[in-house]
């Protein structure tokens, strides 16, 4: 095999123009380790994170955290892969805009024949988050077929996963987006109701939405610009729940506005507290295997780039001019 491969870099944190096509080793894997031939790589948002600097990592960094291909080889100790297997992930440390890795096994998953790659990397890591978000990250009591819940930049890789598998739980999502034609597209994947944020106020309209009540829970990935007034979304005892920070981080916040606001519960989720262990992510990669092939939840690939494009892809992600999910194809 060729001892060198191709893969996005960034040796300095800044602009989009840092990522850089460059040669880097690639070697056997190590007890608990795979090597991954890319067929398709995911991108997300932390992508940007990472290129910004906002999540500190070490340079030289090959971004990355999700993407689909073919094992290559196996390290010792790894049972549930062998070589030859279609497989995908979700999974820390970053390098999967690339051509090929090695990664710890732990978060790669063999793939249903019936998943492509490209859908695979596409959907790992926003699936397995829209997974723990509306199965495991509840407000107290559990949420019930006819609840609303609000949803943030429903029309995003997330969004657009989120609003399917809302609508086969049977909850009425209430989703947030920044123009009419993305409100309408989440509408089309199953939100109950949209607004667009750029141009109505959304405490009112989820207020009137929900005849006065609020929500249960707000799902909230824009962060700065969004976390105070969705707290005014909650009813009594409701969930905050922020799991991103699109507009920037969420500024610190006396926790005693809680109180008047209904006694409300925060939490600030990350998908890697629940893919912690091999036996959760297979079990929450289940999941989202069947939601995918029942047909209940589609995977929208809206933008294709090359790998060596991922620039363009960083722009276009960042600019907010994207829908769905976009790949990169080494
Ligand atoms: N904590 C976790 O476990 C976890 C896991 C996966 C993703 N996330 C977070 O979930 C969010 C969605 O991820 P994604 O990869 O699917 O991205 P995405 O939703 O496809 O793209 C981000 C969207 O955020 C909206 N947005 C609002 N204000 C923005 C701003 N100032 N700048 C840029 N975008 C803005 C835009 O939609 P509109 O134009 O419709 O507003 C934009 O399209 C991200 O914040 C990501 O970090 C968190």
């Amino acid at each position: 095999m060729a001892t060198t491969v191709q893969a996005m870099q960034i040796e300095d944190f800044g602009e989009p123009e840092v990522l850089q096509l460059v040669e880097v080793p690639v070697g056997e894997p190590g007890p608990g380790e795979i090597r991954i031939r890319h067929q398709a790589c995911g991108l997300n948002f932390i992508d940007v994170y990472h290129r910004t600097g906002l999540y500190p990592n070490t340079l030289p960094l090959t971004l990355g955290l999700e993407g689909a291909g073919i094992v290559e080889a196996v390290g010792e100790g790894v049972t549930h892969l062998q070589v030859g297997d279609r497989a995908a992930y979700a999974s820390q440390p970053p390098g999967a805009y690339s051509e090929a890795r090695v990664m710890p096994a732990k978060c790669v998953v063999r793939l249903p024949d019936a998943i492509d790659f490209d859908t695979a990397a596409a959907m790992m890591l926003k699936g397995l988050t829209v997974q723990y978000l509306l199965k495991k990250t509840l407000p107290q009591g559990g949420l019930h077929p006819g609840d609303f819940v609000l949803f943030h930049a429903a029309a995003g890789g997330v969004g657009l996963i989120a609003c399917q598998w809302a609508r086969a739980l049977g909850l009425q999502l209430i989703g947030t987006a920044g123009s009419d034609a993305k409100c309408q597209l989440a509408r089309e994947h199953g939100a109950a109701h949209t607004i667009n944020y750029t141009n109505e106020d959304f405490v009112a309209r989820v207020k009137e939405i929900t005849d006065g009540k609020g929500v249960k829970v707000v799902y909230d990935s824009i962060g700065k610009d969004t976390f105070e007034r969705s707290l005014d979304c909650l009813r009594p005892f409701g969930l905050m729940v922020s799991f991103g920070a699109s507009s920037g981080p969420v500024p610190p916040f006396p926790i005693s506005m809680l109180a008047p606001k209904g006694s409300l519960y925060v939490t600030r989720a990350t998908l890697f507290t629940h893919i912690a262990t091999r036996e959760s992510t297979q079990a929450m990669a289940d999941e989202l295997f069947e939601v995918v092939q029942s047909g209940a939840v589609t995977i929208r690939i809206d933008q294709r780039y090359a790998l060596a494009d991922a620039a363009q892809a960083h722009r276009d992600l960042e600019t907010r001019q994207t829908t769905g999910s976009s790949v990169l194809i080494p």
